[in-house]
């Protein structure tokens, strides 16, 4: 049995679809949800899909072990992060060397970096003029949205685009490929 740990800040809709994606696995479980948001719509998700939920404030996040012990205790093999918004800290990278990925809403290298994220990363694509936005899976080093990339795909960004129909063009890739690409990852691990 493979575990998967999931930390996701906001709504959760790609945590959903994962958790969704390997229900009816026997050999995959998504044994931990974590949030650092306690408004995080994920909370309700995770309850709704009888999925342990933890919540976490910055301080116990940045200066205690106590979720690397978490994931730890619980054997996770891969971390998956869904629309997280804090920085890993260094001890848990090194914990869990290509072992975990995050999801950015645009084609990195562009729109990515400190301050990047979510909502913010569409507005600048809408007024930057872009033709195009997309999706970039990735593996986690310590610096925002650099580690190797091993997914991107892209969609048109049109001239009537808002930031709000370029994020519905977006949630729609993540939905589409984030699940199989996680899968993929958890398959080529040792
Ligand atoms: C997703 O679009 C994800 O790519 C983005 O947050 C959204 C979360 O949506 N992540 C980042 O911006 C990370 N830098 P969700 O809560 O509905 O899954």
């Amino acid at each position: 049995m493979k575990h998967i740990a999931i930390f996701a800040s906001g709504s959760g809709s790609n945590a959903e679809k994962i958790s969704e994606y390997f229900a009816e696995r026997s050999d995959v479980q998504i044994t931990l949800i974590l949030t650092n948001n306690p408004q995080a719509g994920v909370i309700e998700r995770a309850r709704r899909l009888h999925i342990p939920v933890v919540v976490f404030d910055r301080k116990t996040f940045y200066e205690t072990d106590r979720i690397l012990d978490l994931l730890k205790n619980n054997k996770i093999d891969l971390i998956v992060l869904a629309g997280f918004m804090m920085l890993i800290p260094a001890s848990m990278v090194e914990a869990f060397p290509d072992r975990m990925v995050n999801i950015h809403p645009a084609l990195l290298p562009k729109f990515g970096g400190k301050g990047m994220y979510g909502h913010f990363v569409h507005e600048a694509v809408v007024a930057n003029k872009e033709k195009e936005s997309g999706i970039t899976i990735h593996y986690v080093n310590q610096h925002y949205d650099e580690g190797n990339i091993i997914f991107q795909t892209s969609c048109e960004v049109t001239e009537t685009d808002n930031a709000d129909s370029v994020a519905d063009k977006i949630h729609v890739l993540e939905h589409q490929h984030f699940p199989r690409v996680v899968d993929e990852v958890l398959s080529s691990l040792s």
